[in-house]
């Protein structure tokens, strides 16, 4: 290269934020990407980014050399080694955005170490570009700030988990990603055998059986943090492969995982945020999540709570609400404050449609007014002696307006809960960079299902029952509590755990009432049940999804903003077109034979 004999040697390289608060007329040689170029003739300004930041450099006409001429050749992201000495910029032209807005080099040496074709899209910025060619040229994204910053800071993030774990004398253990299907309840990744024709491995959903079974080997501590995979529908908050922290620990009760877990967030709050969170979480029943709101996954940050008000309307003059009652059905309601204000009337009837999207019959109102009196909506049906009591539990105020649902309990629950949370993300009512953590305990240990027409783990059939209902455990299994506990941050679930079944007689129970036959039991659950079979410790752990929890911590609305190199909502990957078709003989070697998609028998 033209410039190659003024460009000093044996400079070491510094970083661009590195040069902020240096004495003016010091060298230095900085190295990057040319991120923006502008020409003023005589004077040539190029802002160089590498990882750390930003740094203003000038090339000068009168400064002799080859550099200014090499300067005048640059382009966008051309990659370059610049040397020359720093200088503050001149009065009235700092930028105060950048760190290193009120210096500038003076360039001396310029070496262009790559070129670069024209972009498909500008770094940096946000424009319109879609998605699927910010992912197929990811490398470009990821050379921006904003992603860039997350991943570093992801970085930090399992760097201070690692740190914290390994001075709690946990264990590092990796455990299989060619291995057999683990019931997280969905889909499996299935691998074909090349040399057991016609079977396959599947990528682990979670390392769960086998951090239990680490247990039983008596490693007593085990962190993980590992990529599990999940063949489901995709959605902001969730991807097919993504990275749990995953841990286990043998003689513990629910209460020393969850203070481990606790010590281990609020320190990587303080460190990475600066931010303090009050210990101990807040607990809630998940009964009660659901009955104040809605969900299992409360979003705390904001009120709007649900309020049942069936025994206020048993006499109600409004046929719905009564007859709703006298069939085992609930009222409920939430109070959302200031909305007579906020809400004109067409936003109120443009709710119902919002309501019926959400599971809802229909959406019944009134409007909160002076003097405790209500207008609108269902308000003449309600009389005097409803009016001042329902005012006084939802201690409802003028200029209010009051949601009703009148429905089964599970539904009006449900459908107020998301309308609970429709309406704050609408109003703004959620506080910016606040963080609510708070665990969610006494989950069910079954369900039923309506799609499976029988009875299914709400967590994962390892999870043990809670001792005191161990005794209605056959007789009345939908009753039985779970020693299970989900943490949640901000209304997102990110982890979830359990203390487990150690007791082989008790897990062939569970797979009893789970309908899996002991032939499924044996070929899916065998080697489990041979183990805790062997002296296996009493043991509980948790795992958390780092990308979810990073996603909130740095404030994005997806997890692929978290993940280097994610796929789309339909699992693909366009940057490497994976998935993607393979020869015949690739498939023959696997003793696999692809369905004509034209065959009658695919559907
Ligand atoms: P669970 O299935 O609840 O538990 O998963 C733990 C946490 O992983 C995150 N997560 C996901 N993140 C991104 N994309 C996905 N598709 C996805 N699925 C789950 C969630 C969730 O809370 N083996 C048990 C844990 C245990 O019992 O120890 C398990 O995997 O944040």
């Amino acid at each position: 290269m033209e410039t190659a004999k003024e460009f000093k040697k044996n400079i070491p390289r510094t970083l661009c934020e590195e040069i902020t608060g240096q004495v003016p007329g010091k060298e230095f040689t900085l190295k990057g990407w040319v991120m923006r170029y502008r020409d003023h003739g005589g004077l040539v300004f190029i802002d160089l980014r590498d990882y750390s930041g930003v740094m203003q450099i000038v090339f000068d006409e009168n400064i002799k050399g080859e550099s200014f001429k090499t300067a005048k050749k640059l382009k966008n992201e051309y990659v370059v080694s610049v040397t020359g000495t720093v200088r503050n910029r001149p009065g009235g032209t700092e930028n105060p955005h950048l760190k290193t807005g009120n210096i500038e080099i003076l360039a001396n040496a310029v070496q262009i170490l790559n070129t670069c074709e024209t972009l498909p899209f500008q770094i940096e910025e946000e424009t319109e570009v879609n998605e699927f060619t910010r992912l197929k040229y990811r490398y470009l994204d990821l050379r921006g700030k904003r992603l860039k910053d997350n991943l570093i800071f992801r970085s930090k993030f399992t760097y201070l988990i690692r740190e914290f774990l390994n001075n709690r004398g946990f264990f590092d253990i990796e455990t299989p990603f060619l291995t057999k299907s683990t019931p997280e309840g969905s889909r499996d990744f299935l691998v074909p055998s090349r040399l057991n024709h016609g079977h396959f491995f599947a990528l682990p959903q979670s390392p769960q059986l086998f951090k239990q079974i680490l247990m039983v080997s008596g490693f007593e501590r085990y962190y993980q943090i590992v990529r599990c995979f999940r063949d489901e529908d995709l959605r902001a908050d969730r991807q097919p492969e993504f990275t749990q922290l995953d841990m286990e620990m043998s003689f513990v009760e629910m209460q020393d995982i969850i203070s481990v877990t606790e010590e281990l967030f609020t320190g990587i709050f303080e460190k990475l945020l600066n931010i303090k969170i009050d210990l101990p979480f807040r607990v809630l029943d998940y009964e009660e999540a659901f009955d104040k709101y809605g969900s299992d996954k409360p979003d705390t940050r904001f009120e709007l709570i649900i309020t049942c008000l069936s025994d206020i309307f048993t006499n109600s003059s409004l046929n719905l609400f009564k007859n709703v009652i006298s069939t085992g059905g609930t009222i409920k309601a939430i109070c959302f404050p200031n909305g007579s204000n906020l809400l004109s009337r067409k936003d109120i009837d443009d709710l119902l449609a919002v309501v019926k999207d959400f599971g809802g019959k229909g959406l019944a109102w009134t409007k909160v007014g002076e003097n405790n009196s209500l207008d609108g909506g269902i308000s003449k049906f309600v009389n005097d002696g409803e009016k001042a009591s329902l005012i006084k539990r939802l201690a409802a105020k003028n200029g209010d307006i009051i949601f009703y649902q009148a429905d089964t309990k599970k539904t009006a629950n449900t459908v107020l809960g998301r309308l609970r949370l429709y309406l704050a993300k609408k109003y703004n009512l959620i506080p910016e960079n606040r963080f609510d953590l708070l665990w969610v305990v006494n989950f069910p240990l079954f369900e039923y299902s309506d799609e499976e027409k029988k009875i299914v783990s709400v967590h994962h059939p390892f999870t043990s029952p809670a001792k005191n209902d161990l005794a209605i455990l056959e007789t009345d299994p939908l009753s039985v509590k779970s020693d299970s506990y989900d943490l949640v941050l901000n209304g997102e679930e990110i982890g979830g755990g359990s203390v487990r079944i150690h007791n082989h007689a008790l897990q062939e129970k569970i797979f009893k009432i789970l309908s899996i036959s002991p032939d499924d039991v044996r070929l899916k659950f065998g080697f489990l049940l041979d183990a805790l079979s062997f002296g296996a410790p009493p043991h509980g752990g948790i795992a958390f999804g780092i990308d979810r929890i990073l996603m909130l911590l740095r404030n994005e609305n997806s997890i692929r903003d978290v993940i280097a190199f994610p796929k789309t909502q339909k699992a693909y990957c366009p940057l490497s077109d994976a998935p993607s078709p393979v020869k015949d003989a690739q498939l023959k070697e696997l003793g696999i034979r692809l369905y004509d998609t034209a065959d009658k028998n695919i559907k």
